[in-house]
């Protein structure tokens, strides 16, 4: 016997996880774009929202033009939360220096001649915003680094009556918007398609469809823009159902529904945002035929969404949510007994590893790309049924 007793002092690993600046892994994380917001989120009322651990105000000034500042007005500190939109910024509600969405200082209206050439020096931080799928994209990393802006196949493929929906509500947490727990946990299961059959298949009942309740056998491989599992199911008179699943760097969930009877590229994608190191949540972009279909998206237990479940039907029918919450605020690496179907969070790890040691040593990471035409990304996710001998 183990006695619990001689757990002394457990720890987990803070390159893979911290992600404030100065961090191994907030340094690699600031390398990519990460979604912030929907786009009817930057509106005239500045809003303060929190991103790898910064507060930040989110806005549009009157032309149109979404913004994201520091806080801290460049005078004397106070909060741009507190500022009013205008034509060409926002203008702090302390002296009224007027900023526009760059952080270029316009108007000193307290000092001689509105500030003349001193406010001309006087630099907002601010961090690039740019817009794309129904989503506000921010790149809060050093300026000489940004890769463009990435686009992905399947969003941009649309079929006949498809159009891009987008998605703040954390589809595929299991849970809440907001989840109180490190975002690595969340964002390796990705790469754990065992756990399917088991918490989603047997545990709460079929949580998904029949067929996802089948043990998978599955082959892992690095991909040139992250780690992919490729998921075979036998469904018999020869035929497999072939589920490809893609943990794109930094943080994106290329991951076919699980409860979809019908194949093809996966049609979602997901961001998980970590919004400092003991909580994130999941921006989502998709292609859809019908409004308000992500929104419907959302796992049920014993016949209920989560936030409908009592204490003890949460007990009774765990999702991942409870998994991965319940594996603590960041789970305790010191502890784990990684074994062969393990494999995917393994090398998932590994890879984050190599690229923050890239960063580190002045490199750029995986998957980033510095002309548009190099912004393209083709994906390998989604489902299919081939015949047995053809899945190889
Ligand atoms: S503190 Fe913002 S204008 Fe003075
Ligand atoms: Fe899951």
């Amino acid at each position: 016997m183990r006695s619990a007793y001689d757990l002394t002092s457990p720890s987990y690993d803070e390159s893979l996880t911290l992600v404030t600046r100065g961090t191994p892994m907030g340094e690699l994380l600031r390398r990519y774009w990460h979604p912030v917001g929907l786009v009817e989120d930057a509106t005239q009322t500045p809003r303060q929202i929190r991103v790898l651990g910064e507060d930040l105000i989110l806005f549009r000034d009157h032309a149109g033009r979404p913004g994201l500042l520091h806080p801290r007005c460049a005078h004397r500190g106070a909060s741009l939360l507190y500022g009013r939109t205008e034509e060409r910024g926002i203008r702090c509600c302390y002296h009224g220096w007027l900023f526009d969405v760059d952080g270029n200082c316009l108007e000193q209206p307290c000092e001689p001649n509105g500030g003349g050439r001193a406010c001309a020096k006087v630099q907002q931080p601010a961090y690039p915003v740019e817009e794309l799928y129904g989503l506000i994209f921010a790149y809060l990393g050093p300026l000489d680094r940004k890769p463009v802006l990435p686009r992905y196949n399947v969003l941009e493929e649309l079929g006949p009556g498809e159009f891009i929906e987008a998605d703040d509500t954390s589809i595929g947490s299991g849970g809440p918007v907001i989840v109180p727990c490190n975002w690595l946990q969340h964002y390796e299961n990705v790469m754990d398609p065992f756990h399917v059959p088991i918490l989603h298949g047997s545990f709460s009942g079929v949580q998904f469809n029949e067929r996802m309740g089948l043990m998978p056998k599955v082959r892992f491989e690095e991909s040139p823009r992250g780690i992919q599992s490729t998921q075979i199911r036998d469904l018999g008179e020869g035929k497999v159902h072939r589920r490809i699943t893609e943990a794109v760097l930094p943080t994106i969930r290329a991951v076919a529904s699980p409860r979809a009877t019908v194949d093809g590229p996966c049609s979602l994608l997901g961001w998980v945002l970590p919004i400092d190191d003991t909580s994130f949540r999941i921006y989502s972009a998709g292609r859809v035929t019908q409004a308000g279909t992500l929104r419907t998206i959302r796992s049920h237990f014993n016949g209920k969404l989560w936030q409908e479940l009592t204490e003890a039907e949460h007990r009774d029918f765990p999702g991942d949510y409870e998994a991965q919450v319940s594996q603590g605020p960041i789970t305790l690496h010191s502890e784990e007994h990684l074994v062969s179907s393990d494999r995917g969070i393994g090398m998932l790890r590994r890879l984050y590893r190599e690229q923050v040691k890239r960063v580190a040593e002045g490199g750029d990471p995986i998957g980033t790309a510095f002309a548009d035409e190099a912004g393209l990304v083709a994906l390998a996710a989604g489902t299919e049924v081939v015949a047995d001998a053809a899945h190889g």
